[in-house]
């Protein structure tokens, strides 16, 4: 089910004092079964961006198309793209309100018309997808960690079955145990050829799980590409205010001191094989 944007333009409270215009002239497509990684500073448009994708946001200009809908088009069924397309906010565990786990994550399912039988297999799997044991089902999910409860509340947005899964921000204020568990499920999610578009204010942890990453700039794209070729241009990303991957940075200064070293390397393994490589070549100059 591709995702295609183009010329997306968005302003908020236009004609006023307080307009602000957050998305400009976008254009990019999204293909089934991608990992898309959004990265950007804080106010470039990431989330007004995502909220487009799934019909919350009507563009003011441009379109956006799921699956041949025209989300901008009077008669398109909304609903249908929001079953399809699963958004999960900054923060989703403020939204848990049921008095048990299982209650929460049945919540859309429910609202779908599903029988019984199928809410409940749907539940079931949701919470298996996020790594819950099914004894936590009958607890109130406030009585939760905040890891957990976060996993509850993503595992209510999986219970629709999304053919796409957008993710705001799914680290945020989390311990590092709650971080690397989050991410390491998106892998999860993946299966099944599942699309998931992730934003993130972490290089580090879109370098790891992204295919492609598109860099938003003041409400414009203003890269795309692999997580090689977004990252070779340190310059211009630290110039947006952003941060590059750790390995990405050592291999900057490294080059900078003369190692004969590839442009755009992120991970960690791969920079561990470059150096012996050339330390074991003899054409190390530093
Ligand atoms: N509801 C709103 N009303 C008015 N302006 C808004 C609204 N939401 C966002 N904006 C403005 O639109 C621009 C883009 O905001 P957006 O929240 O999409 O950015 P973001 O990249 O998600 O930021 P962050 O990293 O802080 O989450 C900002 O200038 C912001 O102030
Ligand atoms: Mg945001």
């Amino acid at each position: 089910m591709p995702v295609a944007v183009k010329e997306l333009g968005h302003v908020y409270m236009a004609g006023t004092p307080l307009e602000s215009v957050a998305l400009k002239d976008m254009s990019f497509t999204i293909q089934d079964g991608e990992f898309v990684g959004i990265i950007g500073h804080t106010g470039s448009g990431k989330s007004t961006l995502i909220q487009h994708l799934n019909g919350l946001i009507k563009p003011d200009t441009g379109t956006v198309i799921v699956d041949e809908i025209d989300l901008s088009d009077k008669n398109a069924n909304l609903k249908e793209v929001r079953r399809r397309v699963g958004l999960v906010f900054q923060y989703p565990e403020y939204q848990l309100f049921e008095e048990t786990v299982a209650q929460d994550i049945g919540f859309g399912p429910r609202n779908l018309g599903l029988s019984k039988e199928e809410i409940d297999r749907r539940v079931r799997a949701a919470v298996a997808d996020v790594g819950l044991p099914e004894s936590c089902l009958e607890r109130s999910p406030f009585d939760l960690s905040g890891g957990q409860k976060r996993r509850v509340a993503i595992a209510g947005v999986l219970a629709m079955e999304p053919s796409v899964l957008i993710l705001d921000e799914p680290t945020a204020g989390l311990d590092p145990t709650g971080r690397e568990e989050i991410l390491s499920l998106t892998a999860k999610w993946r299966q099944g050829g599942r699309t998931i578009v992730m934003v993130s204010h972490s290089m580090d942890d879109v370098a790891r799980y992204a295919d492609r990453i598109l860099v938003l700039n003041q409400g414009r794209l203003a890269m795309q590409g692999t997580p090689r070729q977004v990252f070779s241009r340190q310059r211009e990303l630290v110039k947006m205010g952003l941060d590059v991957p750790e390995v990405s940075k050592l291999c900057a200064a490294l080059r900078e001191r003369g190692f004969d070293l590839p442009d755009g390397m992120y991970d960690l393994k791969e920079m561990e094989r470059a150096i012996l490589q050339r330390v074991k070549g003899g054409k190390e100059t530093c």
